[in-house]
């Protein structure tokens, strides 16, 4: 079977990464538009420098969970593609080795002025740190405004699938949350978030619970 899995900040939660909109989430301390767009960039860059330098250098000491060693091993059995809106790397440590980033990588930076100029980085990233061209580094994240350049990608994922899991995300920030509606007539939909945003129904199974605890009876069912 084709199966499509999107994930949102839910499915690193117990790995110890806030997510954005529950209570003390992310985004609590600092104004979106700040930290996460363009013109926060341009206003002040080392606001924003120094909130990636933060989550990266966090990411660099938690671990995948349940959740994504569950998935991984879909892998075994299943032809599956993980469709997140995370920058973490937890899917690609647990194992997934079919991963498509909607909204960016937080260990990986690009050049200001060549935007197809993108390193590996798992360090501070500050102001005067260059691309071999000498233009301004900044993180390989897609910002409040900018394009998705994987959606049609992963349009194309989802409508071919058999079934689609979603787990974790609270289904508000598009084009990421407009992706179910691709999904085939008779793709099966398996919903898995504590405070679930769709309702069960003939085609959609919704488990209300933590990733950890729901994903693996996804997996178990899909088995
Ligand atoms: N297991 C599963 N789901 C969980 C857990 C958990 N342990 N804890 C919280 N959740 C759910 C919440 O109930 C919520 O529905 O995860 C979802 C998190 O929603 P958001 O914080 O909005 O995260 P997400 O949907 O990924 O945000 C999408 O918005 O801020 C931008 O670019 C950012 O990628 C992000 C996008």
């Amino acid at each position: 079977m084709k199966i499509a899995v999107l994930t949102g900040a839910g499915v690193s939660a117990e790995s110890g990464i806030k997510t954005f909109r529950d209570s003390d989430g992310l985004w609590e301390g600092h104004d979106v538009m700040e930290v996460a767009s363009p013109e926060g960039f341009e206003r002040n860059p080392e606001v924003v420098l120094d909130f990636y330098n933060q989550r990266r250098r966090q990411l660099l000491t938690v671990q995948p969970n349940a959740a994504h060693r569950a998935l991984a091993a879909l892998e075994k059995m299943h032809e599956v593609t993980i469709i997140t809106q995370n920058v973490d790397d937890l899917h690609e440590r647990a194992g997934s080795t079919n991963v498509i980033h909607l909204h960016g990588e937080l260990l990986k930076v690009r050049s200001t002025f060549d935007e197809d100029l993108i390193l590996d980085w798992k360090e501070d990233l500050n102001l005067g740190d260059f691309c071999e061209n000498n233009h301004q580094l900044r993180p390989h994240i897609v910002w409040f405004g900018e394009m998705v350049p994987m959606i049609e990608v992963a349009a194309d994922v989802v409508a071919r699938a058999d079934a689609v899991i979603i787990v974790g995300t609270s289904m508000q920030v598009y084009p990421a949350a407009g992706l179910v509606q691709y999904a085939k007539p008779d793709a099966h939909i398996y919903f898995v978030d504590p405070k679930p945003s769709i309702s069960e129904s003939k085609r959609i199974t919704v488990f209300a619970e933590k990733a950890s605890i729901g994903v693996p009876k996804v997996v178990e069912l899909l088995k």
